[in-house]
């Protein structure tokens, strides 16, 4: 196993829109298991591959308290979503920084496993939030855009100066 690099905001890479996933390998498996540790590591409750620099689309997450309720989503789709709820939503990509974004309450969600059977399930409360914040990222997307440019323009001028801090 290993630890992947999590691409930060405002790194263009991030803006990718991802790509099926058509192959479902070992090299498929062993990237779902690094993205988990990487994921667990950080730590975090989800994780799109996009952050990682791979431009397919899977995601992996766990919203469990005890950490012991991983899920991995490949080929994600929204079947079918319902009324809207606000929570405070952050972003591995976008460390230290927490926004209010609107988003749907409850989903009905198709997606594949690793192996590329096909389920369904629905999910509402934070589950429902992190997988459209995870879905978001395969399409480029970022919460920040959900907030005023001017916010957004803040974030990204103090995430750039803590990098040159850091290298
Ligand atoms: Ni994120």
């Amino acid at each position: 196993m290993a630890l992947l690099n999590i691409l930060q905001f405002p790194d263009p890479r991030l803006r990718t829109r991802a790509k099926p996933v058509e192959v479902f390998d070992d090299n498929l498996a062993t990237l779902v298991r690094d993205m988990f540790e990487t994921m667990y590591e950080a730590p975090g409750i989800g994780l799109a591959a996009t952050q990682v620099d791979v431009h397919r689309r899977l995601l992996v997450m766990d919203v469990s308290e005890d950490k012991d309720q991983s899920r991995v989503l490949i080929n994600p789709e929204l079947i079918e979503t319902q009324g809207e709820e606000e929570m405070d939503e952050g972003c591995l990509s976008v460390p230290g920084y927490y926004e209010t974004v609107r988003r749907a309450e409850k989903i009905r969600v198709r997606a594949q496993d690793v192996s590329g059977k096909v389920f369904e399930f629905d999910a509402d409360g934070l589950e429902a939030v992190c997988i459209q914040h995870e879905m978001d990222h395969l399409e480029g997307k970022l919460f920040v855009d959900y907030i005023s440019s001017l916010k957004r323009d803040r974030i990204r001028k103090k995430l750039e100066k803590q990098k040159k801090i850091a290298s």
